[in-house]
């Protein structure tokens, strides 16, 4: 009976594990809690001489303090193993709907300086403005379609 009853309790357990590590997309369109950067620097665009592959690897693991994938998903579509437990959810970069108003210029400043009252953390010790536009690069060039 105590068996039984253990068994029980680890297969529900396995099962939450396993479910929490499939994070859904956010949804598209979505809405945005992120403010608009200055205009100024929301025209800059530095990605054309940027290394998407350097931005890659920003963006899958080396990221302090976390890889952007954890949130914002390998496929870039808010689904990250964090990204389900966010409110407002991490920004879903495959929704077309919702990137056609999130220019290069936005995206490099929010990496920068983080989006207050979100999960968004600002980068600016941990990564140079150089690589910021690498992993803005990535990002435009791999899932904004
Ligand atoms: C802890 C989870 C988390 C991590 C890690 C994270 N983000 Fe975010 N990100 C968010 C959330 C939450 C938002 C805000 C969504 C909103 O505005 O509603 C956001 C917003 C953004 C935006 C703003 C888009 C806009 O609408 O203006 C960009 C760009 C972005 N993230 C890129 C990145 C990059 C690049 C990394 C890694 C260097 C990263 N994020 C790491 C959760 C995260």
């Amino acid at each position: 009976m105590k068996k039984a009853l253990i068994l029980i309790v680890m297969v529900v357990f396995s099962l939450v594990a396993v479910s929490a590590s499939f994070a859904k997309p956010a949804k598209c369109p979505q809405p945005r809690k992120t403010k608009s950067a200055p205009g100024s620097i929301a025209k800059k665009d530095k990605t054309a001489k940027a290394n998407a592959k350097n931005g890659k690897a920003i963006y899958m693991k080396k990221a302090k303090p976390m890889a952007c994938k954890m949130c914002h998903g390998v496929k870039g579509d808010g689904g990250g193993k964090l990204g389900g437990a966010l409110k407002p959810a991490p920004r879903n970069f495959a929704c077309k709907a919702t990137m056609k108003k999130v220019s290069a210029g936005q995206m490099f400043h929010i990496i920068k300086n983080g989006s207050k009252g979100t999960g968004m953390v600002g980068h600016k010790k941990t990564l140079k403005d150089k690589e910021i536009w690498d992993v803005v690069k990535y990002i435009r060039s791999t899932f904004v379609k």
